[in-house]
C-alpha cells in the first residue's frame, strides 16, 4: 500500500479550512453556541453598557450583527472553516428578525424539519452538503482506469450530479452512490431513475457499513472530521490498485501520493492515495 508515501511533502492546507484542528468547545455546532454566547455578551453586556455610558444609544439591529461579526471572527480563531463565518454573522439579526415576524411557529418547524434532512449528517458526522463542481467532474472522469467494468463509487453522493455525470461519459463504468440524508437521497434516487442509466446504482445507506473491497475507485468529498476514519477503513479494506480520492481534505498524517490541482475558482485539489500492493 503506497498510502503512507513522500512524507517530506510539505503540508497541504485544505480550501474549507481546517475542523480537524478541533476548538476547545468540540463540535463545530457547540463551537458556534459558544461563539454566539460569548460574542452576545460581550456586546450587551460590556460593549452596549460602555456606549450607553458616553451617550450613543445603538439599535439592537447593529448590536446584534456587531456580535454576529465578534463571532464569526471568534469561529475563525477557534479553527472553523471559513464558510461559518457569514453564517454566524447573520444568525443573530436573523433569529432576532424571525422571532418578531408572526410567522406561525408550524413554518418554522417545518424549516428546521426540512434542513435537517438535508444536512441529516452534519451534526452527527460533521459532513455538510456541498457540491463537486464540472471541473471536478472533468478531472474525476479523466483519472478513471481505461479498464471495462471497473466499479467508482462516491461516498455521500449529494444531489447525483458527480456520478450521474461520470455514468453519462462513462458507459462502461459502474457507478455507485451511497448517501443517507434523506432529502439528497430522494433527489439522487429520483434523478437516477429519469436518467434511464443503467451503469448508475444509487443506494440508501450509510458508507461505514459498506466494505470497499469491491470497489476500484472511491470518491470522498466529506470534511476533515472523518478524513482519519475513513484513510483507515480504506487502507484495511480497499483491493490492490485500488484508488482513493478526496475532495479538498487531506488525512493528517498520510500525505497523498498525489495531488492534483484543478483550475476552477476555488483551486479544488483532489488528494489521490492509491493501493499498490499488501505488506
Ligand atoms: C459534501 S457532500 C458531497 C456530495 C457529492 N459527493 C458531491 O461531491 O457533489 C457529502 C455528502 O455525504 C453525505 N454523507 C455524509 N456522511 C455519510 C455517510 N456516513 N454515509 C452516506 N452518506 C454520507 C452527506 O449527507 C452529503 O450529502
Amino acid at each position: 500500500m503506497m498510502i503512507d508515501s513522500d512524507p517530506s511533502r510539505p503540508k497541504q492546507e485544505n480550501k474549507l479550512g481546517d475542523e480537524s484542528k478541533r476548538s476547545i468547545f468540540g463540535s463545530p455546532t457547540t463551537t458556534v453556541i459558544a461563539c454566539q454566547i460569548i460574542s452576545g455578551a460581550l456586546v450587551f453586556v460590556i460593549f452596549g453598557n460602555v456606549l450607553g455610558n458616553i451617550g450613543w444609544k445603538p439599535t439592537l439591529m447593529s448590536l446584534l450583527v456587531l456580535q454576529g461579526i465578534l463571532a464569526a471572527v471568534a469561529g475563525l480563531f477557534l479553527g472553523l472553516s471559513r464558510w461559518w463565518a457569514p453564517v454566524q454573522v447573520l444568525i443573530p439579526a436573523t433569529a432576532a428578525w424571525a422571532l418578531r415576524t408572526e410567522v406561525p411557529a408550524w413554518v418554522w418547524l417545518l424549516l428546521f424539519v426540512a434542513t435537517l434532512l438535508v444536512y441529516w449528517n452534519s451534526a452527527r458526522g460533521g459532513v455538510p452538503l456541498y457540491l463537486s463542481n464540472r471541473t471536478t467532474w472533468r478531472a474525476l472522469s479523466g483519472l478513471l482506469p481505461k479498464q471495462k467494468g471497473i466499479k467508482f463509487i462516491d461516498l455521500g453522493g449529494g444531489l447525483g450530479g458527480t456520478t450521474l455525470y461520470l455514468a453519462r461519459t462513462n458507459p462502461d463504468v459502474e457507478f455507485y452512490a451511497v448517501e443517507t440524508a434523506p432529502i439528497p437521497y430522494a433527489v439522487l434516487w429520483f434523478r437516477g431513475k429519469l436518467s434511464g442509466l443503467k451503469n448508475l446504482h444509487v443506494g440508501f445507506g450509510d458508507f461505514w457499513h459498506l466494505n470497499f473491497a469491491g470497489y476500484d475507485v472511491l470518491y470522498a468529498f466529506l470534511s476533515p472530521v472523518p478524513m482519519p476514519k475513513l484513510y483507515d477503513k480504506a487502507r484495511a479494506e480497499m483491493k490492490t490498485g485500488a484508488v482513493l480520492v478526496s475532495n479538498s481534505f487531506d488525512v493528517p498524517g498520510h500525505e497523498a501520493d498525489e495531488i492534483i490541482e484543478l483550475d476552477d475558482k476555488r483551486s479544488t485539489r483532489l488528494h489521490i492515495w492509491r493501493v499498490s500492493g499488501r505488506g
